[in-house]
């Protein structure tokens, strides 16, 4: 029996340049996706798939991460005493149980990989996700729950990738695989940030993995890589050599938040899946781009 997926780290230092101004001094995650902050929907996306401890890697003026995740008393009080009990329930409602977050600092800047390491000692010795909240994915079931899914399956370690075009491939992680089996198949190789004419497939990696504690013994060791940072892809790299990896190629729409094209379509998309306002959006960008 593979061990269950309890705890999930959500790097969330990233000083969030592509996206500046907006980003001065709102953490990136905290930028509004419709009616909620980015991070949020990554959350309810892990809560979904099972998730009862939440790690954030946070770094410098992301306070604003943590107070997002607790009680807000004074606000609480004013609502009660104003009787709007629907946005109070709500308010509750959204909160993980309390105990259920952890927060450690990633006190230098020096890549994904270093971000992850920071969670060992939380993390501890039972495999566990990562989702990058720069990341959103829109699916019918959870991208996350599919690949816990996966891994019931299969075991191992997962990593959901996604088509991109071969002109996109040096922004992300990349990787090879053997055959499919529906959409789960085998990684033999990757590499992060390759040149178009290195590039080992089209498939990049977006931001969500189900790594086994070993990869963290990987990760203390591990030497800057791309971009002069410690990549987790390259941990990864290292422990494919002693076990396996498997990617899914999952159902449903990702959007980068992390860039302002991305962003921007993300906003739209969650505004227009809204059940309440989304035929009203929908009218008014019909409008707009009369
Ligand atoms: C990170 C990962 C990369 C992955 C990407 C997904 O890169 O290192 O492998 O493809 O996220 O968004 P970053 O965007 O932090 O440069």
């Amino acid at each position: 029996m593979n061990k269950k997926i309890r705890k999930a780290v959500l790097p969330v230092a990233g000083f969030g340049t592509r996206v500046l101004p907006a980003t001065k001094s709102l953490p990136k995650e905290m930028l509004p996706v419709f009616d909620r902050p980015a991070v949020h929907w990554v959350v309810e996306e892990a809560l979904e798939a099972g998730i009862e401890h939440f790690v954030f890697v946070t770094g410098r003026n992301k306070s604003s991460i943590s107070d997002y995740f607790d009680r807000a008393f004074e606000l609480e009080e004013t609502l009660a005493r104003a009787g709007k009990i629907k946005q109070l329930e709500m308010l509750q409602n959204m909160l993980p149980v309390a105990g259920s977050k952890s927060f450690v600092r990633q006190q230098s800047p020096l890549g994904l990989g270093h971000a992850v390491w920071c969670a060992r000692d939380i993390i501890g010795d039972e495999p566990f996700a990562v989702l990058l909240p720069d990341v959103l994915v829109q699916a019918q079931k959870s991208c996350l729950h599919q690949m816990v899914e996966a891994y019931e399956k299969v075991g191992g370690n997962i990593i959901a990738v996604d088509q991109v075009p071969m002109d996109q491939v040096s922004s992300y992680g990349v990787i090879a695989h053997g055959e499919r089996n529906g959409n789960i198949m085998p990684i033999t190789d990757m590499v992060e940030k390759p040149k178009q004419e290195n590039a080992p497939s089209n498939l990049k990696i977006t931001g969500r993995y189900i790594l086994q504690p070993e990869i963290f013994k990987c990760l203390e060791t591990q030497e800057r890589g791309a971009g002069g940072e410690i990549q987790l892809t390259d941990a990864m790299h290292q422990l494919m050599k002693m076990q396996k990896f498997s990617a899914i190629e999952f159902d449903g729409e990702d959007f980068d938040c992390g860039s302002r094209e991305g962003y921007t379509e993300a906003f739209l998309a969650y505004a227009l899946k809204d059940e309440d306002l989304g035929g009203n959006i929908r009218t008014i960008v019909e409008r707009l781009l009369k």
